[in-house]
């Protein structure tokens, strides 16, 4: 059998997509490995999200050669692949298959042709395709993530997705909740579903609350997650559909991008800063344990310090539980790119104002986190703990990171845990005994 090598830079969906190239090649006779060497086919799926993660991939497709053999066929899949087209097979004289996110149907054929020696790209959009027939291969043992959408309609300014996921298109309802009962037959418990603006979602028939509803009321399913929601597309409805569904877990990553006006406005994000501290209100007035986090980018052209200190202050009103922080990246084709030049804000400047960010957002994170202490929480084991040891990495419906005594626990297991410590961002938990075992002695008795 023919063996492919598959590395996965970028978001959860590039995840997702991974799972279902690797699917679809078990199906067509590949055999995966994880290691490079000897391996016949070598993919790369990528992000063009920011400039740094294509310079990694750019690094990373020389390193590989070290373990190609003239034999082995080199492909770029993914948001990169779709962005550069033939400009890749032009830059990189090893790589012979450029294959962007709405082309992977046809990988199993490309690859056959790479492999006779021909170099082809294949980067048209398909507006129907949501690979429903695929069977993913899954790479988490706990979790499963679903594509239910695909593309993006929106049109920030920042933003390379549109252009290298194309416009907006909905999986069908039925699609979606057959996926999340195979997941759980395969015994997974927890399933998270994605799209670049995910609460849009429709299939004409419903809206995003009736996908929650469907996926929540499969049998087995414990928690059902999502990423990543719009502000604007959290109407009442969905919100009380979030409230409502008891597997749906009390956790929101929001991007929030900048808290202030003029800001969004230049960003077109489509709301002001009361819009997203109004919509942040309604959901926790909806559900009072909800966590949120949040995404933000530093030096968008023309960002003032006034501005500047409006994310600051929307930051610290909110109170985010965490934020990921990213400086501003200028993605060539997005319309930032064609802002006049005097708006492009000063690297040093940049590098100030981010390293405030960070020191605030990690502030509150403490702070926050620190009252969470003496808590209890059901967690959901999910791997070996980064540093080893004796620990395992649990997960809380929350989203925060729980590490847990390996001794008597597996991977996959739910435990009622007591957050006995923490580092600010990261907690230690002391399993507490279950409901269930102190119950179990009183309905002996009875
Ligand atoms: N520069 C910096 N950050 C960006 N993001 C998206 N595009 C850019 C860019 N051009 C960030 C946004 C988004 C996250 C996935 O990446 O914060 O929510
Ligand atoms: Fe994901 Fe966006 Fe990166 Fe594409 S560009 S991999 S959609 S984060």
């Amino acid at each position: 059998m023919p063996r492919v090598y598959l590395e996965t830079y970028g978001c959860q969906m590039n995840v997702a997509d991974s799972e279902l190239m690797l699917g679809k090649l078990a199906a067509a006779g590949y055999e995966h490995t994880e290691n490079p060497d000897g391996a016949d086919v070598i993919l790369v799926n990528t992000c063009a999200v920011r400039e740094n993660a294509e310079q990694r991939v750019i690094g990373r497709l020389t390193d590989l050669r070290r373990h190609m053999t003239r034999d082995t066929v080199l492909g770029v899949t993914g948001c990169m692949a779709q962005r550069l087209g033939a400009r890749l097979l032009d830059a990189d004289s090893r790589v012979s298959l450029v294959v962007g996110p709405d082309a992977y149907r046809a990988l199993p054929d490309l690859i056959e042709s790479a492999r006779k020696g021909e170099r082809a790209t294949a980067t048209d959009f398909d507006l129907e395709e949501h690979y429903d027939d695929f069977q993913a291969r899954r790479f988490e043992g706990v979790k499963a993530w679903i594509p239910v959408q695909r593309g993006c309609d929106y049109r920030c300014t920042y933003c390379i997705v549109p252009y290298t996921r194309g416009p907006e298109r909905s999986r069908a309802l039925a699609d979606v909740v057959r996926e999340t009962r195979e997941v759980v037959a395969a015994g997974l418990s927890e399933v998270v579903l994605l799209g670049q603006t995910v609460n849009s979602w429709t299939d004409g028939t419903g809206d995003f609350g009736d996908l929650l509803r469907a996926v929540g009321a499969v049998d087995g399913i414990r928690r059902v997650r999502f990423t990543s929601p719009h502000p604007n597309d959290f109407s009442d409805r969905v919100i009380a559909a979030m409230a409502e569904t008891p597997a749906v877990c009390e956790h929101v990553h929001l991007p929030m991008q900048s808290g202030s006006t003029s800001m969004l406005k230049r960003m077109i994000r489509r709301y002001t800063r009361e819009g997203y501290l109004a919509c942040v209100e309604r959901m926790r007035a909806a559900i009072p344990a909800l966590s949120i986090t949040t995404d933000i980018i530093v030096g968008f052209p023309g960002e003032t310090g006034a501005e500047f200190d409006d994310t600051l202050s929307a930051v610290r009103e909110i109170g985010f539980d965490d934020a990921f922080t990213f400086k501003f990246s200028a993605r060539e084709g997005t319309p930032a790119t064609r802002m006049p030049a005097e708006l492009t804000v000063p690297d040093d400047v940049v590098d100030t104002r981010y390293e405030e960010l960070v020191r605030v957002v990690r502030g509150i994170s403490r702070e926050r986190n620190m009252r969470r202490l003496g808590e209890r929480r059901e967690v959901l084991v999910e791997k070996a703990a980064r540093k080893g040891g004796d620990l395992l990495q649990a997960r809380s419906r929350d989203f925060r990171t729980v590490m847990v005594p390996a001794e008597g626990t597996a991977i996959g297991e739910y435990l009622e845990v007591e957050l006995t410590g923490t580092t600010g961002s990261t907690f230690t938990g002391t399993p507490v005994p279950t409901s269930r075992a102190v119950r179990l002695p009183t309905l002996a008795v009875n």
